[in-house]
């Protein structure tokens, strides 16, 4: 049984990150979610607030064999910190395969480590962090998407 990562910017945490979470969970020994820093997003949270919204869902789905933490350096060097073998991605469409790709070699390259895509549950297709913000800022509904205590967060942070 392998030890895994599912990584990412949480910028909040969604049910499609949930779903794949749980997936990790019950595929893999033990489970790491870590909030990293995407050089390439401006985040709404703080990586502090993004580890407490994880880590409320993980307890709330009773995922025991999952740890919430963060990084500040690669994700490479945190796998081999904690001996893990496997990045975990959930992937929604084409898009996803075409930016997570890249990534996947890259971190085969530096640390031997294997990402494996998770195909994202046909209820959470449409579904992102950065359209979740978007909907809520233009007054949307965003309870589809989130759980209750993020949609409060994001209400709060916007107004
Ligand atoms: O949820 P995201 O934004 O698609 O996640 C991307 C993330 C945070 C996993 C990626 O940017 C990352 O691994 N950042 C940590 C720094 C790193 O390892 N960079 C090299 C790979 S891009």
């Amino acid at each position: 049984m392998a030890i895994a990562v599912c990584p990412g910017s949480f910028d909040p945490i969604t049910f499609g990150h949930i779903d794949i979470i749980k997936k990790s969970s019950d595929l893999f020994e033990k489970v790491f979610v870590l909030v990293a820093h995407n050089a390439v997003k401006t985040p709404m949270f703080t990586p502090d607030q993004r580890v407490l919204f994880a880590q409320k869902a993980v307890n709330d789905y009773k995922l025991n064999n999952v740890e919430v933490v963060s990084y500040d350096g690669l994700l490479a060097t945190f796998c081999q910190k904690v001996d893990a073998t496997v990045i975990v991605k959930g992937i929604r469409q084409g898009t996803d395969y075409d930016n997570e790709i890249g990534m996947a070699l890259l971190n085969r390259k530096l640390s031997g480590v294997e990402t494996i895509f998770i195909p994202a549950d046909v209820d959470h297709l449409h579904i992102s962090s950065t359209y979740v913000k978007d909907v809520a800022v233009h007054g949307g509904d965003i309870s589809s998407m989130v759980t209750n205590s993020v949609k409060k967060a994001i209400y709060e942070a916007i107004n």
